[in-house]
Parts: structure tokens; sequence; C-alpha cells
């Protein structure tokens, strides 16, 4: 045997016992599978949250200190929504009615049940949101120690359970804190917005006309479509030859792949042998890469910045960040999409004086926001429908990178290079922000980052100009 031979023989056999040792603690359904494995990290949005490769270093810089932190925050990882709930309860029936035998690997399916539930968080989702609440009171502790972030929640049921269960964590952060000076008690207090069609909620589209039924409703399905037919086919052969007569359709085995993460994130303490779902041994690891694209083109073109109403459902909470940075000086919220006046003129329902403030929200909402942001800056002009494509050509995005369950931005405005300097020249001194990606920091763009991917408050400001001029909302009711 060659030596490459020999090596990717070693290769192969190291990649399949990952899969099959034990799983490392963090890697546990009780722990929130926060590490995350090579193949849970191609689920795309389905993907369990991990901590996602940085170029630049994330920790916070030795010469700065934070002075404002906002986190924005998908909810933990949860059942299927209804709809898909329904698609897999008949696929199965289909399966189960047509299949004439059952090939190897696929034998657990002639007894498989649908026992997933519906739309809930589930209890490694909710393990994930205690675990985000930890890590944001571990990392802007100097903040959280002495006062409690301000919150705020789409109205469904997963998303109000998700923040709940993240002041949880970032409670017994607190307590444990023997500098804390704060002593809220749990419930904390939030605000809950409703996620109604005519709701103003900039946690939660649904106002703009032309993008929840025109047109541009159905680009993110057509992208997938395009790329569907690129891969799948293969796939979908394999599966009808093993299960004959089940006439499986490409759509379907989406649907079997589906079944892979959502049975793995609904397992708790599993038996390690047991950890990844039966479903997930049916694929290979480059058909998971190819799965992952899939759901990253749904996402960038159906709701990020690859639809060209998608940023602007993001302008009204980044609108809402601007005013929260500027703190009292700017003058309050200027927002002119989907910004509840009401709620944003009341400094009970929205303190301009916060330094932490912690949201809870959606994929879809989420990266509308990344978009009106502009993190990706024009990176994603190489997501092709025909081509995989990995985060890394990408400027870093992928579904999985991106709006995992579990997923977490933050912006964070800091004061550098004050250590030593009187309370007066610390006042002088710019402050800078910087925004993080599921602990990727993405260098801004548009502002002048620095090597570290900062820009000064004042530039940051100025450099979101697609918000403040309120992005084409104009275009939502023509
Ligand atoms: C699945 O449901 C069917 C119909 O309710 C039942 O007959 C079968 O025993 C169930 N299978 C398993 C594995 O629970
Ligand atoms: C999440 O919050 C709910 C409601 O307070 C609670 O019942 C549940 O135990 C929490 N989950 C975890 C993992 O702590
Ligand atoms: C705005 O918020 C107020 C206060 O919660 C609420 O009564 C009102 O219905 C909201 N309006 C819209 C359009 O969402
Ligand atoms: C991908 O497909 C969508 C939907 O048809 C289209 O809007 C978009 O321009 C395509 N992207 C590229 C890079 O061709
Ligand atoms: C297989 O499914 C397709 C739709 O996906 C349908 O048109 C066709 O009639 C089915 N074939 C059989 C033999 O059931
Ligand atoms: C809700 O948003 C619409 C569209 O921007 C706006 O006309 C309306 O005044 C807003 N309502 C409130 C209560 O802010």
């Amino acid at each position: 045997m060659t030596g490459i031979g020999l090596i990717l023989v070693l290769v192969s056999f190291l990649a399949i016992g990952s899969l099959q040792s034990e799983p490392r603690q963090c890697d546990t359904p009780n722990w929130g599978f926060q590490c995350g494995t090579a193949i849970s990290r191609s689920w795309g949005q389905y993907s369990p949250y991990f901590s996602v490769p940085s170029e630049i270093d994330a920790s916070i810089p030795e010469d700065c200190e934070v002075t404002f932190a906002q986190v924005l925050s998908r909810h933990g990882a949860r059942a299927p929504t209804l709809k898909r709930a329904v698609y897999y309860i008949n696929l199965l029936d289909k399966i189960h009615d047509g299949a004439a035998s059952y090939g190897p690997g696929f034998e657990f399916l002639s007894t498989y049940n649908y026992t997933l539930g519906v739309e809930q968080l589930t209890r490694m989702g909710q393990q994930q949101m205690v675990n985000s609440g930890l890590k944001f009171y571990h990392r802007y502790r100097s903040l959280a120690r002495e006062s409690v972030p301000f919150i705020r929640a789409g109205g469904q049921a997963r998303v109000v359970h998700s923040a709940e269960n993240f002041t949880q964590g970032f409670h017994s952060a607190l307590l444990a804190d023997r500098k804390s000076t704060v002593r809220p008690n749990l419930p904390y207090d939030m605000v809950i917005i409703p996620e109604t069609a005519t709701s103003n909620n900039t946690l939660h589209h649904s106002l703009c006309t032309a993008f929840e039924e025109g047109p541009y409703a159905t680009i993110g399905d057509s992208a997938q479509a395009i790329y569907l037919s690129t891969f799948a086919s293969p796939i979908t052969t394999r599966l009808n030859a093993n299960l004959p007569g089940a006439n499986l359709s490409d759509a379907d085995t989406i649907a079997l792949m589906d079944l892979c993460p959502f049975e793995t994130v609904a397992a708790s303490d599993p038996d390690p042998a047991a950890l990844f779902s039966p479903f997930c041994h049916l694929f290979s690891a480059v058909e998971w890469r190819s799965y992952d694209y899939l759901q990253s083109l749904g996402k960038w073109y159906g709701f990020g910045p690859g639809n060209p109403l998608g940023p602007t459902q993001g302008v009204g909470f980044v609108n809402e960040l601007l005013a929260r940075l500027s703190g009292g000086e700017g003058g309050g919220v200027r927002d002119g999409t989907s910004t509840n006046r009401t709620l944003d003129g009341d400094p009970r329902t929205f303190p301009l004086d916060r330094p932490l403030y912690a949201d809870f929200s959606h994929d879809n909402d989420m990266m509308g926001i990344l978009g009106a942001l502009g993190v990706y800056g024009d990176g994603g002009a190489g997501l092709d429908n025909t081509t995989r494509r990995e985060p890394d050509e990408v400027g870093g995005y992928a579904a999985s990178w991106a709006v995992p369950f579990a997923a977490r931005v933050y912006v964070e405005k800091m004061r550098c290079g004050s250590r030593g300097k009187s309370e007066e020249e610390k006042e002088g001194e710019e402050e800078m922000v910087r925004v993080l990606v599921n602990d990727r920091v993405m260098p801004l763009s548009g502002c002048g980052a620095d090597e570290r991917g900062m820009c000064t408050l004042k530039r940051f400001i100025k450099s979101m100009a697609f918000a403040r001029g309120n992005g084409r909302w104009d275009k939502c009711f023509d």
C-alpha cells in the first residue's frame, strides 16, 4: 500500500471512529451539543450552535474595556414545524405502504414512527439557551455583575421559553459571582412582542406585503430547487434501491435527511453509541455538505442579502440597535419600518441607558438583520446556485455558521487603549464597535475597520446608511 493510501484508510477509520466513540461531554444533548461534530456542523439551520472559527481573535482585546453588549439570539433546538411534521408523517406512511423490503442500514425504518412533536423547544434546546446565558455573563462579566440585560422576545412560545432559559443561565452565573452587586429575582422582566401578521415587531417579519406574498417570497425556494437538481438524484436512487417500491422523490430525500438533526436534537442523555439518529448514517459526509449548502441557499435568497427585500426586514432592529449604541444622546429610535413607535417611545419598554441587551428571535429574522448590518459584505455574491461553496469562500456564510439552533450575534462596544489613562482622558476616547456571529468576528466593511475588525462608533453609525434610510421599505407596498 502506498503512503497516501495508508493515510486515506487511517483517515476514514478515524472519521468513522469519531462518530461511534464516546462523545465528549460538551457534545451530549444534556450539555447542549455545544462543541459540535463534523456532521452536526453540516445541518444548516438545524445544526446545534457551535463556536464558529474566527480569523480574528474573538476574545476581548487586552487593552479594551467593554461598555455595552447586545446579544441577538435565535431560539434553541426545536421539534419540526407543523408543516414539516405533516410531510414527514405522510412520507413515513408512503415508505411503510410501498417498501417491499429494507436494505442494510434501513431496517429501523420499518418500525420507525414519528414521535418528535411539533414546534416546541427540545430539552437540548433549553440547555443550549442556559449555556448561552452563562456564556454571555462570563464574556461581559464586568457589566453583567452590575446590571441584568434588558430583554425582549418575539411572542412565539419557543422564543419566549428560550429567553427564559437564557436568563436562568445568566442568573446562575450571577449568583456564583462573588463580585456581583445586583440580586435580581427570577423570572427576569421581559418585553414580549406579538408575532401576529399585523404586529410591528422588529424581531419578526410580517408587515412587508411584497416580501411576504409577492415574487420575492419564492426566490429562496427557486434557488434551492436549482441546487437540489444538481446533487440529490444519486442519493434518491440509492434510497429507492434500498427501499424498493417506496418511490421517493428528491424532496423526500431531503425530508429523510432532516430527520437526522431533528431526532438528534430531540434526544436526551443518550447511549453514546446512539448519539446520532440512525437517519444520520444513511448519508455520507459530503452529502451532508450538500445538505448544508442547500439550506444556506434557502436562507440567503429567502431572507438574507440574496433577497432584494431581505435586509429591509432587518432595518427596524438595526435602527433600534443604533439608538441603543448611542444611548440617550442619539435622540431615540429613528425608523420608518417595522418598529412599534409606542413601545420604542417609552423608556419602560425601550430604555436607552442600559449596558446590556438581549433579544430573542428566529433564523429568518436574524438573516434579515445580518443583511441590514452588512456583515457579509459582498462575500455572498459568490453564492452560486449550482456549485457548492464552503463558508470560507463566501465571507464566512453558511446557514450552519450564521443561524444554527441557539445562534447568537454579539454587538459589543468598547473603549480601547485606556490602560493608565485618567477618567477624563477615557471620556474623550472614541468607543469602538464590533460584531461577532457565533463567536466569529465579522470584520466590519464600509467603516474602515481596524485589524481587529472594529470601527469607531461614529463611523459605524455612518456606515449604517441603508438602515437609517429605511432600506427598501417603500418597495414593500408597490
Ligand atoms: C407505530 O405506529 C403503529 C400504528 O399506531 C403501530 O402499530 C406500531 O406498533 C408503531 N411502531 C412503533 C415502533 O412504535
Ligand atoms: C427551561 O425553562 C423552563 C421554564 O422555566 C424549565 O422548566 C426548564 O427546566 C428549563 N430548562 C433547563 C435545561 O434548565
Ligand atoms: C404597539 O405596541 C403597543 C404596546 O404594546 C400595542 O398596544 C400596539 O398594539 C402595538 N401596535 C402595533 C401596530 O404592533
Ligand atoms: C440563484 O437563484 C435565485 C432564484 O432563481 C436567483 O434570484 C439568483 O440570482 C441566483 N443566483 C445566482 C448567483 O445566479
Ligand atoms: C412515483 O412518484 C411520482 C411523484 O413523485 C408519481 O408521479 C409516480 O406516479 C409514482 N410512481 C409510482 C409507481 O407510484
Ligand atoms: C407600524 O408600522 C407602520 C409601517 O411603518 C407604521 O405606519 C405605523 O405607524 C407603525 N405603528 C406603530 C404603533 O408604531
